[in-house]
This record gives structure tokens, C-alpha cells and sequence, in this order.
């Protein structure tokens, strides 16, 4: 049978959220990953590293017995967050990062940010104690196109951040776009973007032909055939400004089949194998193991992780929802055959 031994692989853009949901998800993600970089937008948002040491301590708990696995947590950015607490958060063992989402631009993204520039001088004090800033990069002006969100947000916002801070660590969140790949491409080496498997798998007809797909619907939103070929050139192209972020994001079946349905894919179930599926039809399966367990530790200055996974070439049916008690969240490409297998 054919196998693919990689490192240890990490995540490095992941929702697990709390309480119910929390407990199961965190098995999907413990058992391929060594570590993911945990988002913030919780209901209230995590914004201090007391409230993240806390959320840590939840997460941990959540993880069966057995698995080692290391959540890196990050801070939500508010209008209101302090130099203080940036200082404090690039001191702690703990905190890897600060998230910013503009105000409105997705799920729990109300307590972000409304003004960018009025955040200058906190991305001027993240520089100055090197810690990286995370960044979902669209604008949410209503009268600008969704599918034009990020494009448009690189030439209004992030091109003016990056040249004014130029030693501060970025990432480029789940990047959609050819546009915002070339703007990862050309800019320093401070600079680099997390790929999701969505955007790697699908075009924007799998939201929208033959009916509408809710479980495919996350933000920024899939875009057309041309933006993921450039993704998938990016991801499989051996660039470590390039890595794994799954950006899974847990939301129960009720509340994503619905007339105002949520944003976010959950992928955790399968991140690895979903992966690999992008990677093998690109030809590109030995470029699997730097995407996903090298360049995005590197970014962060952490220590690439000792141990392996493998996959199998074997086909399963993934499960139609995942949970229990009242928890129902269907995961990406349900009821649908995967052709790798984590052993
Ligand atoms: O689709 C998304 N879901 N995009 C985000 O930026 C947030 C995420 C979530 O938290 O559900
Ligand atoms: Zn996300």
C-alpha cells in the first residue's frame, strides 16, 4: 500500500471555540497535529493573556488522554487593547500572536477593528516586541463585492501596514486570492500566509452550482478557478512564506443550514488527508511535509516537531456529522470519499 511518512505536522490557523463544541473538535485536531495556532474570536473575545492562560487551560482539558498536544495562543485586537498587554503577551511562554479582524468582517469580528490606522501605534509596539501580527485581510464596506474583499483590502490597507512596519511578523490569514499570493511573494521575509484546504480544493461553483452548498461557505469567501490554481502553485511550490492553516471553524449543522447561515468550514476531522488529496493532484506530495510541518514553525521561531505521521492511501467515507448531545457539526466533504487515511 502506499504511504506518505511526514514530521509532525502543525496548524497554524485554527477555531476550536469552548464548552461543548470544544470537546469534540479537540480530538480531530490532537490526533494529526502537534500544535495550532487557536483564534480568539470566542463570545466574548479572548483580548488579555490572563483570559488566553485560562482558555489554554480549557483547551488542554479537552484533549483525550494520551495525545500531546500544544495549543499557541493568540489575542484578539481591539481598539482598546493596551501597550501594556502586547508587552505582557510577547513575555508570555503562552501567547504567539494578535489577530485582527476588522470590525463586521466575520463571525465574531463586532469588538475588532473599525479604524486600522487608529491601531497604528499598537502594530508599532507588536514590532517592537516581536510579536507577530495575524491579519484576516477584507474589507467590509457593503458596497464593495464579497469576492473583491481581500484584493481590495491588500491595495487600501495591508500594503500601507507592511511599509510602515517593516520588522513586524505578518501573516496573511487564509489567503483566496492570485493577488494576495504575488503580495506575499514580494514582500520581505516578515511577510508570509496560511493556505486552507478549501481554498485548495474548490472554486467558488461549489458554493453556488447545482444548488447552494452552506457547509462551503466561509470567509474570505472561495473565489474562482483562477485564484485557486494560483493557491495551489503557492502551497506546492516549496515557498516557506506558504504554510498550513486549516482555519477549521466549528459551527453546528442547525446554524450553517439556515436562511442566514454562518461562515466557516470544518475541516479538522480530515485536515491532514484533505491536504494530501490538493498535494497528490498537483503531482506535489513531497512538498506536503515543508507546508505543513516546517515552514509555519519556523515563522513562529518554534522548534520543528520530533515524531511522524502517516497517511495510507486508503479510502474512507467521511461521517455525515460529528458530536453528540445535541452537537451536530458536519465536516467538509461529508458523506464523500477521502483516498488518504491517517494511520
Ligand atoms: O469562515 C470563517 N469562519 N472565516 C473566519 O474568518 C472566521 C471563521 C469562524 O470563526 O467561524
Ligand atoms: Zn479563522
Amino acid at each position: 500500500m502506499k504511504t506518505l511518512t511526514i514530521t509532525r505536522p502543525d496548524d497554524l490557523h485554527l477555531h476550536v471555540r469552548n464548552g461543548a463544541v470544544l470537546k469534540t473538535v479537540m480530538p480531530h485536531t490532537a490526533r494529526q497535529f502537534a500544535r495550532a495556532i487557536i483564534m480568539p474570536n470566542l463570545k466574548p473575545p479572548v483580548t488579555t493573556v490572563d483570559q488566553a492562560v485560562a482558555y489554554r487551560e480549557e483547551i488542554l482539558a479537552a484533549v483525550p488522554a494520551g495525545l500531546d498536544f500544544t495549543p499557541l495562543m493568540t489575542l484578539y485586537l481591539t481598539g482598546s487593547t493596551t501597550v501594556d498587554e502586547i508587552k505582557k503577551a510577547a513575555e508570555s511562554e503562552h501567547i504567539h500572536a494578535f489577530k485582527l479582524y476588522p470590525a463586521g468582517a466575520t463571525t465574531n469580528s463586532d469588538s475588532g477593528v473599525a479604524n486600522i490606522k487608529a491601531v497604528y501605534p499598537l502594530f508599532a509596539a507588536m514590532e517592537k516586541f516581536d510579536i507577530p501580527l495575524l491579519i484576516h485581510g477584507e474589507v467590509t464596506d457593503d458596497a464593495c463585492d464579497i469576492f473583491d474583499r481581500e484584493r481590495v483590502f491588500i491595495d487600501t490597507c495591508l500594503t500601507d501596514v507592511a511599509k510602515n512596519f517593516p520588522g513586524l511578523r505578518i501573516v496573511v490569514e487564509h489567503v483566496t486570492t492570485t493577488e494576495a499570493v504575488q503580495f506575499v511573494q514580494d514582500a520581505g521575509a516578515n511577510i508570509a500566509a496560511t493556505i486552507t484546504p478549501q481554498h485548495l480544493l474548490f472554486n467558488r461553483n461549489a458554493i453556488l452550482a447545482g444548488g447552494i452548498k452552506p457547509h462551503h461557505y466561509c470567509l474570505p469567501i472561495i473565489k474562482r478557478e483562477s485564484h485557486r490554481l494560483a493557491l495551489v502553485e503557492a502551497a506546492t511550490g516549496g515557498n516557506p512564506k506558504f504554510f498550513l492553516g486549516t482555519d477549521s471553524a466549528p459551527h453546528l449543522t442547525s446554524l450553517k443550514e439556515n436562511a442566514c447561515g454562518c461562515a466557516g468550514c470544518y475541516s479538522a476531522h480530515a485536515a491532514l488527508e484533505l491536504y494530501a488529496e490538493a498535494f497528490e493532484r498537483a503531482d506535489a506530495l513531497d512538498k506536503l511535509e515543508g507546508f505543513a510541518s516546517f515552514y509555519g514553525a519556523d515563522f513562529y521561531r518554534l522548534p520543528r516537531n520530533s515524531g511522524t505521521v502517516t497517511l495510507e492511501k486508503t479510502a474512507w467515507k467521511v461521517p455525515s456529522v460529528y458530536g453528540e448531545n445535541g452537537v451536530s457539526i458536519t465536516p467538509l466533504k461529508a458523506n464523500e470519499e477521502l483516498s488518504w487515511k491517517l494511520q
